[in-house]
């Protein structure tokens, strides 16, 4: 899965971003439009969909579990969905590979199978903590093994009776709260989810467009178990989250004016746009319009001088994914930027505070790690190597440091990039970036 050759890109300082650019498919609207349509009767056809080895881990997932899927091509799927109780038992483990939102989110939705399955993932997906996911569904009935350390690989044991639970979620985590509202489809009766913080919530609009009941109030979403969903077509936006690197990259970049075509603007991950303005950023938000109950825009981005701020803690998980692109914006800023409320990031693909830190240091930017975000000195990025310790997000964060720095930078460990950005080193050098991708 994403155990290929090893890579690195190889970035030539200058350069600036121009034209008008689609990035790949949302991957986590990519993971739930599988999920749900292979557990909804008829067919449901997917435009859009982002073929990286994320979502392709939790296509191949359903493949093994008895559902037809044709493609993808282009983007294009055709799922024929089993009924809420069709999945078959697969012949061996599941291997998620880097997929954190493949694994949380089937631990939910097969914990109240009739049949047992183990689910297994790559190194950095074995390190992560999953008995945030384990420990609710084990409230509700479920049956899940993990390692000592509360990790993968994760044994669910066949023919568990789940019960709706009325859970509050200690982190404000989508996984977490799609994990139980995917384990409360197979459950008696209702579960309701809460949540400390506003997280991405494309699992209830995605359940509601396969017309399933979920109601929302305030911060509490629930649903009952035993409903029914019904296929349907679906069209996947453009991913904001790989929008960012560009976003970031166009913003620093001098004499950048650059479009992103269809981006999914839902209000739960917007946050790189909010913090990328409050520092000054000159994004405009174009033709916003509705794509099947995710709304999606294009966006117009250019250079323009940022200065650092202090990032308001409510943005946070607005912006998850999106703090080590943050960083290269904060690290080209004028003044200083903190970030604090973070201590998610220590538990993604890498730890993000200290990756990127790292990095950060090894192009001479000076920066403080905290426990739960960073200080980070805005300055002149210089030559250097990075080690991205195979994480997708902090390979690409560090390609958009090039146009402004001093030096090249050789960025190592790249190939995780395709778990979400297929394609991206095309990508980037067609908009304007000297990229070259070496295997190593
Ligand atoms: C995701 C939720 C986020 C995010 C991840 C995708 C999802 O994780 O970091 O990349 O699709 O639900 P948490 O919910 O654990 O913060």
């Amino acid at each position: 899965m994403s155990g290929g050759m090893a890579s690195s890109f190889l970035m030539a300082p200058g350069g600036s971003l121009t034209g008008r650019l689609r990035v790949p498919g949302d991957k986590s609207i990519s993971h739930r439009a599988i999920m749900l349509g292979a557990l909804a009767e008829g067919q449901t056809r997917v435009s859009g969909f982002l073929e990286g080895e994320d979502s392709l881990a939790t296509l191949a997932a359903f493949r093994a579990m008895g559902v037809r899927i044709e493609g993808p091509e282009g983007g294009n799927l055709l799922i024929e969905g089993l009924g809420l109780r069709g999945l078959k038992a697969p012949a061996g483990p599941l291997d998620l590979g880097n997929s954190g939102t493949s694994m949380r989110l089937l631990c939910g939705l097969l914990a109240g199978q009739g049949f047992a399955v183990t689910l297994v993932g790559d190194a950095s997906l074995t390190r992560r903590p999953m008995r945030r996911v384990t420990a609710p569904l084990a409230l509700m009935g479920a049956r899940i093994a993990t390692s000592p350390a509360g990790t993968a690989p994760l044994r669910i044991q066949a023919g568990a009776r789940l019960q709706g639970i009325d859970y509050a979620l200690p982190v404000a985590s989508a996984q977490v709260k799609s994990s139980v509202l995917l384990a409360g489809l197979f459950a008696q009766g209702h579960t309701c989810v809460t949540e400390p913080a506003p997280t991405r919530d494309h699992t209830e609009r995605m359940l509601a467009g396969f017309g399933y009941v979920v109601q929302r109030q305030g911060a509490t979403v629930c649903l009952e178990g035993g409903g029914r969903l019904v296929g349907r077509a679906l069209e996947v936006p453009a991913d904001i989250s790989s929008a960012a690197f560009v976003l970031v990259g166009a913003s620093i970049a001098p004499g950048s004016d650059l479009t992103l075509e269809h981006v999914g603007m839902n209000p739960t991950r917007v946050g790189v746009i909010n913090i990328l303005r409050a520092m000054g950023a000159d994004i405009q938000v174009l033709n916003p319009r509705d794509a099947g109950g995710e709304p999606v825009a294009d966006l117009r981005v250019r250079a323009a001088p940022l200065r650092g701020i202090r990032i308001p803690e409510d943005q946070v998980p607005l912006a998850i994914d999106e703090f080590p692109a943050l960083f290269i914006a904060a690290a080209c800023a004028e003044g200083e930027t903190l970030l604090t409320g973070a201590e998610e990031l220590r538990v993604k693909e890498s730890d993000r505070i200290q990756v990127m830190a790292d990095g950060l240091a090894a192009l001479g930017i000076a920066n403080e790690p905290r426990p739960d975000g960073i200080r980070i000195q805005g300055g002149r990025p210089h030559a250097g190597r990075i080690d991205s310790q195979g994480d997708h997000r902090v390979a690409m964060a560090f390609a958009m440091a090039a146009p402004r720095a001093s030096g090249p930078i050789e960025i190592r460990d790249c190939a995780n990039v395709r778990t979400s950005f297929p394609g991206f080193t095309r990508l980037a050098g067609a908009a304007g970036l000297a990229i070259e991708e070496v295997e190593s």
